[in-house]
């Protein structure tokens, strides 16, 4: 299979992580004869400082013309003062809209062997296996945003055509799991999450009747996913509370940077991405731990190339350089530790 691959290494660790995950790609595309293009191109505080844009008109083209893209992550103190009136951040958010990215899927998976690590006693860690499925494109990330005078204001808004495509993404996704579903919302408080608990109700009765669906407010699930990770399967909620509940959730693993993600649309090139951010406080010292990248390249070959068996091949690649006790040092603890470089050859290896 011929396919091009949009690469947006963006800041930080950015750069370093994806260029693990490309030469784990490549490796990918010699073992099963397939041909990938790779293209570079520009976002977030890089595209600042080249061009004045975070989301250059150049880039937005070239993914428009992949079929997937990789991205590393975006912003740093540089480019941080929160009045700055360009800021990275934008050139990711104005990506996921421009593509119809609304669904983030964010699976959490707790290796066995890095159970100690999460600070969650370990027993509450046997079989966690959870998908959280996060609207991307709506809400309070991009609603209207104004200040008057003394007063600040966001709005939150969703339509039912926006929670009905990816509540119906994230119940086929758990049909094909073990058939629950919980969406998350604050239902007592705000009238769009009133919307979200109707619009999932309608969808799950009458389209997925077979699916076990809960609703949970989302403070106590916060609290949920800490006393209980193991007891969920798919989780679908709005943009704001995904955000929050993914990094939560990460902390289950034992480190955000072994965390892959997928952002989807309806046809088109989906972006993936690991979940954590540029760490800019450990950039270009071989530090950051390229697994969540990498990760995030099996999904890409799955969703995007259809590729399952290249994907699990990765996957597998990854828990066995783990179960060989390879640690870069944000999961080493007090042991000793592998460099990004080292951790990408011992995967590479393995494929
Ligand atoms: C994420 C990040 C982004 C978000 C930021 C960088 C805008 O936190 O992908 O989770 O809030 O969506
Ligand atoms: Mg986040």
């Amino acid at each position: 299979m011929h396919s091009t691959i949009t690469l947006l290494p963006g800041d930080g660790i950015g750069p370093e992580v994806v260029g693990c995950a490309t030469e784990v790609l490549a490796a990918i595309a010699q073992r099963f004869g397939h041909s990938f293009d790779f293209h570079e191109a520009l976002i977030g505080g890089a595209a600042i400082d080249a061009t004045g844009d975070p989301l250059p008109d150049a880039t937005l083209r070239a993914c428009r013309e992949s079929d997937a893209i990789l991205l590393g992550a975006v912003g740093g103190p540089k480019w941080s003062d929160p009045n700055a009136s360009v800021r990275p951040e934008q050139g990711l958010l104005k990506l996921r809209r421009e593509l119809g990215l609304y669904a983030n899927l964010r699976p959490v998976t707790v290796h066995p062997q890095l159970a100690e690590l999460a600070p969650v006693k370990s027993d509450r860690l046997v079989g966690v296996d959870l998908l959280v499925v996060r609207e991307l494109t709506g809400g309070i990330y991009f609603g209207e945003k104004r200040r008057e005078g003394d007063v600040a204001v966001d709005v939150c808004s969703y339509s039912v055509a926006e929670v009905e495509r990816v509540v119906r993404l994230a119940a086929r996704l758990a049909g094909a799991r073990k058939g629950r579903l919980t969406q998350v919302d604050k239902a007592n408080v705000l009238e769009t999450s009133r919307l979200w608990r109707q619009v999932t109700t309608r969808v799950v009765e009458t389209e997925f009747p077979e699916l076990q669906l809960e609703h949970q407010l989302v403070d106590s699930m916060a609290m949920h996913l800490i006393a209980k990770p193991a007891a969920y399967d798919v989780i679908v909620t709005e943009n704001l509370f995904g955000d929050i509940l993914t990094d939560e959730a990460g902390l289950l693993a034992g480190s955000l940077g072994l965390l892959p993600s997928a952002s989807l649309g309806d046809g088109g090139p989906g972006v993936y991405e690991p979940i954590h951010g540029s760490a800019p406080d450990i950039a270009g010292q071989d530090k950051a731990n390229p697994i969540g990248t990498i990760l995030s390249a099996a999904m890409l070959l799955r969703w995007s190339l259809k590729l399952d068996a290249e994907a699990r091949a990765i996957e597998a690649a990854v828990t066995a350089v783990l179960d060989a006790g390879l640690r870069t040092p944000d999961i080493a603890g007090d042991g000793p530790s592998v460099g990004t470089r080292a951790m990408t050859t011992a995967v590479l290896a393995e494929i």
